[in-house]
């Protein structure tokens, strides 16, 4: 099952997981649809070798996903006609019985994993594979689709910085990550922007404009400024795009990139620009890296099960593979250290991060 937002390297892992099943220990595989969905309405459809085959390359995930629907909180319709709230979660279990599903691979994030913990905790035995663009889930380095969306918003600031340049703007780039700020410190390092603002280093508006404005009095004729969508000003408030009220995490970051590009151009009266580089950094094909990551971790999920462990989810910690409790990772969201690495290599090549 592929739970949540989309991500590159979905079906490098369903793959993983089918084939290796399949072939190396003569499973039957079953494929849920759309999520956890698919599994309150019993939606499975067997996977063979074959259905697997011609899929590493391509981004989204053959069999839907969803991040709207959690077991826990399911909406159902009273008798009087009112939605009411419903523990769904033993009909997912009675579900899979059914089907005399064993196991559960569950590819998500923390929403997913989370809900996966519950399922563990009520007997099901169940393996985590980590995902997520935003590479914020507690208990492993790094999550698959990552490097695609780092890769993809870096070539997209790499191409804003020919109108920033040729027009002399100053162009805010929004990137997605949620409360977390990996994909804005990385893409931002690597396409050498000049501002990089993170959820976890609030910043304040005067010295962001301060910077700006200096490399513009040094000659500099252009600057780029990258905003993790969950990035906020000392003592402000994350800005939300809408609430989403079914969503095991109901907010939707966004909008922060018109908000500050228009604070910019009205301070330091350059003219400044905003682009937000959206769902295009969950689309496409991944990147080699995440097609090995998703192959591995798949493969991983698998040897675990067949070693008789359960109730873990897969990782990479030190560049290794291993595995933490589903228990360990519920609820947690893994932001970026003050003194990350990162941070201190971004601030000596003289980047701005607003603080
Ligand atoms: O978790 C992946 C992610 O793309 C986040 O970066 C973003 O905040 C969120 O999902 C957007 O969710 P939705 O697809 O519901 O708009």
């Amino acid at each position: 099952m592929t739970g949540g937002g989309d991500c590159p390297g979905l079906n490098a892992v369903i793959r993983a997981v089918t084939k290796t099943a399949i072939s190396k220990y003569g499973m039957k595989v079953w494929g849920i649809e759309d999520g956890y969905l698919g599994l309150i309405e019993k939606r499975f459809r067997p996977l063979s070798y074959e259905d697997v085959s011609n899929i590493l390359e391509a981004g989204g995930t053959i069999l839907g996903s969803n991040n709207t629907t959690n077991p826990s909180k399911y909406p159902v319709k009273s008798k009087s006609g009112k939605i009411v709230f419903k523990d769904v979660s033993n009909l997912c279990i009675r579900n899979l019985k059914q089907k005399k599903i064993d196991a559960l691979i569950c590819i998500g994030g923390d929403g997913t994993q989370t809900s996966s913990a519950v399922f563990a905790k009520k007997g099901l035995t169940v393996i985590g594979v980590p995902k997520t663009i935003d590479n914020d889930l507690w208990g492993t380095d790094v999550t698959f689709g990552f490097d695609t969306a780092v890769t993809t918003a870096t070539e997209a600031i790499d191409k804003l910085r020919t109108t920033a340049s040729s027009h002399h703007r100053v162009m805010v780039v929004e990137v997605m990550g949620r409360y977390a700020g990996w994909i804005a410190l990385h893409c931002g390092v690597a396409s050498g922007s000049d501002v990089i603002l993170i959820p976890e280093i609030p910043y304040k508006i005067e010295n962001v404009c301060k910077f700006v404005q200096q490399r513009s009095k040094k000659g500099k004729s252009y600057s780029l400024v990258v905003v993790a969508e969950g990035a906020k000003e000392v003592g402000g408030k994350m800005t939300v795009s809408k609430t989403c009220a079914l969503s095991p995490d109901p907010i939707r970051l966004g909008g922060i990139a018109n908000k500050l590009a228009g604070q910019i151009e009205e301070i330091t009266k350059l003219e400044t620009r905003a682009v937000t580089l959206g769902y295009i950094q969950r689309g496409g094909a991944p990147t080699p890296w995440d097609r090995i990551l998703g192959t591995s971790f798949g493969n991983a999920a698998i040897e675990l099960l067949v070693s008789g462990v359960k109730n873990r989810l897969v990782v990479l910690k030190n560049n290794k593979l291993s595995s933490v409790p589903l228990s360990q990772v519920a609820g947690k969201t893994r932001t970026i250290p003050k003194n990350h690495p990162l941070i201190k290599a971004g601030r000596a090549v003289n980047t701005c991060f607003g603080d």
